[in-house]
């Protein structure tokens, strides 16, 4: 086992820590019985991780002593929907889950919403603990208490702020992702880079392939340091008034590109990030705003890692800029209907703005097109 880091979320009331280590899964008995009133939980998980971890997990919290049962559901963003958070709140409560009670959330980044927004509305609330299995879920969405389901007219429209009691991320688990889900995750982690902290980015610069290719203490340190980053900004801004948007980098153009292509198997949702982290970068650069080569340096980088980052690495047909734009104008954190957009001064140093030029947003996604 590598040494376990702690990483905690200051919230007054509502504080909580996220354990980083290998081998957690095997001892989540240990490392959650401290938060159960009564040791029974509810597991909600989906199929995939089910099949891959869900009896080490039961068997976990056997060992120390915490008696649970599962509700599956299918795996992928589909489940995020009225029908499935229907099932799962009923299952809950026929699993006699109480309001003194824990769930424990085990999976990616759609179970962990799921989960944690049936959490957020059952009885009122109850508490929840999230095992995230997916990288990008390890680093973002297990962290900061945003929950909830998609409506058919946007992703996360309907949804609640709801902080879990508890995190447990056992790198282990990510030997069983894909490498492309491996990368569709890492492109959040190099965000916390850009974002706001160059010297992030540039220890990614050189320990981002060792990383990838398996190394775990590398894994740890920056999974560490995305949690260190982001629960910095979420106990500074809870329920994004400000800095938090920031967790948004790419995210504009990024939610586009996955509503063109249909929220598919074409873009998975950190591809879309990384491809909109890059055009965020064009954006800055031609805003004058960021140096003309840093859209280059993080271009190298995706580059060397093998993340998606521009438009001619979304296979099939896309619609045109008309298109494109129309859609960032469906975002959820459109106000006024001007969408908002990170904006790059230079790596590690991004602002919020709500009056890019819209010829610029065009001139980026014209380029990026062209490029196709
Ligand atoms: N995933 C962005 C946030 O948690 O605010």
């Amino acid at each position: 086992m590598t040494g376990l880091q702690t990483v905690p979320v200051a919230l007054g009331e509502r504080s909580y820590d996220v354990a980083i280590g290998t081998g957690l899964i095997a001892q989540a008995g240990k490392h959650c019985a401290p938060f159960f009133k009564r040791p029974r939980t509810v597991i909600v998980t989906d199929e995939t991780v089910a099949g891959l971890h869900l009896s080490a997990l039961q068997a976990g919290l056997s060992a120390g002593g915490i008696e649970s049962e599962a509700v599956i559901v299918p795996a992928g963003e589909g489940s995020k929907s009225w029908p499935v958070l229907e099932r799962v709140t009923e299952a809950l409560l026929a699993a006699q889950v109480e309001r003194d009670d824990l769930v424990i959330a085990c999976g990616g980044g759609v179970i962990g919403d799921l989960a944690g927004f049936a959490a957020a509305i059952l009885r009122r609330g109850v508490g929840f603990i999230q095992i995230p299995t997916s990288l990008l879920a390890q680093v973002d969405s297990s962290v900061g208490g945003k929950t909830g389901i998609n409506s058919p007219l946007g992703k996360n429209l309907i949804g609640a702020f709801h902080q879990p009691r508890h995190v447990l991320i056992d790198i282990d688990v990510l030997d069983t992702l894909s490498g492309r889900e491996f990368l569709a995750g890492y492109g959040e982690v190099v965000k916390y880079g850009l974002l706001g902290d160059a010297d992030f980015f540039e220890w990614l610069e050189t320990a981002g392939p060792r990383l990838r290719d398996g190394d775990k203490a590398l894994r740890i340190e920056a999974v560490r340091r995305s949690v260190a980053a982001k629960a910095g900004i979420v106990s500074r801004d809870e329920t994004e008034r400000g800095e938090r948007a920031l967790l948004n980098l790419g995210h504009t153009f990024g939610h586009a590109l996955e509503a063109a292509t249909g929220y598919s198997d074409r873009l998975l949702h950190g591809e879309g990030v990384s491809i909109g982290t890059g055009l965020a970068f064009d954006l800055g650069a031609r805003l004058g705003l960021c140096a003309q080569e840093t859209p280059s340096r993080v271009a190298e980088h995706f580059a060397l890692m093998g993340l998606k980052r521009t438009l001619a690495d979304i296979p099939g047909d896309l619609p045109d800029a008309d298109a494109l734009i129309a859609l960032m104008a469906q975002d959820k954190k459109v106000v006024g209907g001007v969408p908002a957009f990170i904006v790059p001064r230079a790596i590690g140093d991004t602002f919020v703005s709500r009056d890019v030029p819209p010829e610029a947003v065009r001139d980026v996604i014209d380029a990026a097109l062209a490029g196709r």
